[in-house]
């Protein structure tokens, strides 16, 4: 089926050729046309900050059935309070601080191993080359997953990862293709969880299944599925969104020589680099909740059932909340990021995510002698997710 640029529920046509090369012009447009549009398909969608920030908080809007379709096995991302709670819970209290901080000299051991080799290089694809593997070794690594079964693993996650579009955008073989993953993947865990059970090991897999036991004597009804479903969210959520930060920030710094001049004399500004690079071109581009009763959004009456859709990738770029919001300005003070979410779904792996592109992203810039080979690069077929497929750059 091809929708017209109005009667798409998006109020603008995210397939439309050339749209990937420059979403951000588009939306400006809408916010500044339409930004709280209806489509005739019962669908809203939100372009200004304040509205996104707004609507990401409102416990009215949440998860249920309606959603389009998405793939149905990621957890607590798609849950609503009280499964969403005490899910996340029992991830948060593995994924703590202290464990991520401790990941750090292994993250920056990963990417000096990558990147070291490609000193002088000549010419080659940066996302095969570092920002795919660099975010599946150190997922791997996190949940325990051994090295050689890591190459499977980012196959799993590339299937998995389109699964999260809505289904009316995916090719039936892709669906299959998604569904055939997630039973692998499936198999391939409870293997490894099994073995786990006898042989505790220093992981987030060990420590997730501590949880889950201590859960079960609890009373708390906690299944091998659900683990199963919380290890392929943290695949999913955590691979292919951390290798379009990396992606997707090469190529901003590429494009603007003299911040990535700034990054290269100033590695210590990192994290506000991080930041604005998220803001300026974000990985994951929209958020949806379907209204779980009547509600308010944005001064308009949505009815319970309605889709209501967050274009976090325009309300990045709302001048509201960033001044001046098409200039890349890696010394801005951030302001309130969208890129994570916000409410109860904030990303259970922002500090994660965070680190690795501050040492991902540094690292890159100290490459002497980085340039773009091809200034108008491919991207991905996805329509949540943001990231270019290859990026030929010459060091
Ligand atoms: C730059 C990289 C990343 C970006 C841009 C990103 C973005 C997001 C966003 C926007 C959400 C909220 C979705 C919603 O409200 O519907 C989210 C949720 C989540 N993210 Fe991330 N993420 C990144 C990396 C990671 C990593 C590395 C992990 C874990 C290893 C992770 C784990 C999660 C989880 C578990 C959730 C679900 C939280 C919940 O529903 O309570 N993310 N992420």
């Amino acid at each position: 089926m091809t929708l017209t640029v109005d009667q798409t529920p998006f109020g603008f046509d995210p397939l439309r050729p050339g749209f990937r090369d420059d979403p951000y012009s588009v939306y400006r447009r809408q916010r500044e046309t339409d930004p709280v549009h209806h489509s005739p398909l019962g669908m809203w969608t939100l372009t200004r900050h304040a509205d996104c920030e707004a609507a990401l908080r409102d416990q009215k809007l949440g998860h249920g059935e309606g959603m389009n379709g998405r793939i149905d096995h990621l957890s607590f991302l798609t849950l609503n309070p009280p499964d969403h709670t005490r899910l996340r819970g029992l991830v948060s209290r593995a994924f703590t601080p202290k464990v991520i901080r401790e990941l750090r000299p292994r993250i920056q051991q990963r990417v000096s191993e990558l990147l070291d080799p490609l000193r002088g290089a000549g010419e080659f694809d940066l996302i095969d080359a570092f920002a795919y593997p660099l975010p599946v070794m150190v997922i791997s690594e996190l949940i325990g997953v051994p090295v050689e079964d890591q190459r499977r693993f980012s196959g799993w996650s590339e299937e998995m990862a389109r699964g999260i579009d809505p289904d009316f955008l995916q090719t039936p073989e892709q669906l299959v293709r998604r569904d055939q993953a997630k039973l692998e993947f499936d198999n391939y865990f409870r293997e490894l969880i099994a073995a786990r059970r006898g042989h505790p090991a220093d992981d987030l897999l060990t420590d997730l299944l501590t949880g889950l036991i201590a859960a079960e004597q609890d009373g708390d009804k906690l299944d091998e599925q659900e683990l199963l479903d919380i290890l392929a969210l943290l695949l999913v959520a955590g691979h292919e969104t951390t290798v379009n930060l990396i992606g997707n920030g090469a190529l901003a710094l590429l494009r603007n020589p003299s911040q990535l001049a700034f990054l290269r004399e100033h590695p210590d500004q990192a994290p506000a680099a991080t930041d604005e690079l998220l803001r300026y071109d974000p990985p994951v581009q929209f958020v949806s909740r379907i209204a779980l009763a009547d509600t308010e959004v944005a001064g308009h009456h949505v009815a319970a059932g309605e889709i209501v859709s967050m274009v976090l990738g325009a309300a990045n770029r709302d001048p509201e909340a960033f001044p001046d919001p098409d200039r890349l300005d890696l010394t801005r003070q951030s302001g309130r990021l969208v890129s994570f979410g916000q409410g109860i779904h904030f990303c259970l792996g922002a500090p994660l995510a965070g680190m690795e592109g501050q040492l991902a992203l540094a690292g890159l810039a100290a490459l002497p002698d980085l340039t773009l080979v091809d200034d108008r690069p491919p991207y991905r077929d996805h329509f949540i997710l943001r990231g270019v497929s290859t990026l030929r750059v010459r060091a």
